[in-house]
């Protein structure tokens, strides 16, 4: 796989220049992966990028594809817990993170990285959302189980603004984002693997071509949006 959740560059650097600023200094990638988006964002922006993940293959793998690009001098690894961001960077200037703040919860996340994010930096958060009021139920029931955490963007926007952040822009990330390298990908590795020995390969398997079903048919019901936060300045006294 090139990537391990939905996301393209593109989507990555058109939400980078909702941003109203294009210096950084200190820039994490929150679950950052095999670091796709970090790649992106290292190159456009031609500044460091520490990368944060607990899984040190997917730093290796990150690592082995910046030596490729020639752009190991602005990528910088931290196997460890994106919940202890805080404790590690003290100025954060851009804190972006997609498709890995629900492992640690969306409303935790945005609260515990607001403590690392300088008044004035920005938070970048892709989160899995509803997008319409009324969803079909066989979407719905999968999702009861799937992610029984998902909410609306205006419930996701109130979060943010209570974990003390301005909204600046949110970002629905493209179909193709889905598709192209990720889905198409995993759907024929999910198939060879419906007939596995292991049974808990097989209900992966299941698992993962049901969810597949589930977004072909879902007609944009739902999501990964950007949300595009900034931290106020003189905004500390939130941190105490
Ligand atoms: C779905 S992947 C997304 C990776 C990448 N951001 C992308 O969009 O391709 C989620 C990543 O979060 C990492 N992860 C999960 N829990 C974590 C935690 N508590 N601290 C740091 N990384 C974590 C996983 O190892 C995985 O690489």
């Amino acid at each position: 796989m090139e990537k391990l959740g939905p996301g393209s560059d593109a989507d990555t650097l058109q939400v980078l220049a909702m941003i109203p600023r294009d210096t950084f200094s200190v820039v994490v990638d929150a679950g950052s992966g095999i670091g796709r988006q970090t790649l992106a964002l290292a190159r456009r922006l031609q500044t460091k990028v520490h990368a944060v993940d607990s899984a040190v293959k997917h730093l290796d793998s990150l690592m082995h594809y910046s030596v490729d690009l020639g752009v190991e001098h602005l990528v910088q690894t931290h196997c460890m817990d994106m919940a202890h961001i805080p404790a590690i960077f003290r100025a954060v200037d851009l804190l972006w993170s997609e498709c890995a703040a629900y492992h640690i919860g969306f409303p935790n996340a945005l609260t515990t990285w607001h403590q690392a994010i300088r008044p004035g930096g920005y938070a970048v958060v892709s989160e899995l959302s509803w997008l319409r009021d009324t969803v079909p139920e066989h979407v719905r029931t999968y999702f009861r189980s799937g992610y029984p955490d998902m909410r609306t963007v205006d419930e996701n926007l109130s979060i943010a603004r209570s974990a003390g952040y301005d909204v600046i822009a949110t970002h629905v990330l493209s179909r193709a984002a889905w598709v192209d390298g990720y889905y198409d990908k995993l759907e024929p590795i999910a198939q060879s693997l419906l007939h596995h020995p292991e049974k808990a390969v097989r209900a992966i398997a299941a698992q993962t071509l049901e969810g597949i079903r589930v977004f072909d048919s879902a007609d944009d019901n739902y999501g990964y949006v950007f949300y595009v936060l900034r931290k106020p300045e003189g905004d500390a006294a939130l941190d105490a």
